[in-house]
């Protein structure tokens, strides 16, 4: 395949950025989308020129960290899939391909395709997690039994990879769905009952603080979520948030 992209080239955080085209040629339809940035930025290294900066890791959508917003979608045209395991094949040969990062005021881009995602972690610091009693009589984990049905709800939301491609394809850029993701995950577990009012109500107002938008019931953030994490839990989490304030 020969393919015209047309990528977004930003210095560092601070400076404007443009669009800029690059045709790439002898594309596989096996590759995948980050296989393809790699080529390009061989090619770019070999003319004395700057890479495309671009975040990746595991490159088995896993870590959530390849945020590329590919043709007008977070993670591109393919349902349920990270970009990294986009595959070439969704494209067509002369096909011209828009690149750009993910657009959130709270995911400021950093270079190029990189954004800075931290305000996630901050929300997971303020309640994302249980505390253990580790006096030594702490009772085993597997001895408290949980329905088969919650077990999957919250197996379902645990998917969650963080990648911000909800709050990317939101017109709001709501972190709604990321966030009932983290409360649900515990919610339906007794373990996570114990801190269950100040979890919500601190990765709740954490949000707010890193300044994410409203949630207006869309739900485009289900349709380009990657694991496919369900509107149900935004329903879940406004419970929750509403019994803990009471
Ligand atoms: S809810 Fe989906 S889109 Fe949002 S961060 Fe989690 S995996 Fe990514
Ligand atoms: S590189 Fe880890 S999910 Fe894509």
């Amino acid at each position: 395949m020969n393919l015209t992209l047309k990528i977004w080239r930003q210095k560092d955080a601070k400076s404007p950025g443009k669009m800029v085209t690059y045709p790439i040629s002898n594309i596989e339809g096996h590759m995948s989308f980050l296989e393809m940035m790699d080529i390009l930025n061989d090619e770019l290294i070999e003319k004395g020129e700057e890479p495309v900066a671009f975040d990746h890791d595991c490159r088995e959508g896993i870590c959530g960290m390849c945020s590329m917003y590919i043709n007008g979608e977070a993670h591109g045209p393919d349902r349920k899939v990270t970009t990294c395991q986009l595959h070439m094949r969704m494209f067509k040969d002369g096909e011209t391909i828009h690149i750009e990062p993910f657009r959130a005021n709270s995911f400021p881009v950093l270079k190029d395709l990189m954004v800075d995602r931290s305000a996630f972690d901050r929300i997971q610091q303020a309640g994302g997690y249980i505390s253990v009693n580790t006096s030594g009589n702490t009772q085993d984990a597997n001895s408290l039994p949980i329905p088969k049905a919650d077990a999957d709800l919250a197996m379902d939301a645990a998917t969650c990879i963080g990648c911000g491609a909800c709050v990317a394809t939101c017109k709001n850029s709501s972190a709604m769905l990321f966030v009932s993701a983290k409360v649900s995950q515990y919610a339906l577990l007794p373990q996570g009952q114990v801190e269950a009012n100040d979890r919500v109500l601190n990765m709740v107002n954490q949000m707010d603080i890193e300044g994410f938008g409203n949630c207006t019931n869309t739900g485009a953030c289900e349709v380009e979520c990657p694991k496919g994490i369900s509107l149900d839990n935004i329903a879940r989490m406004n419970r929750e948030l509403m019994k803990a304030k009471v």
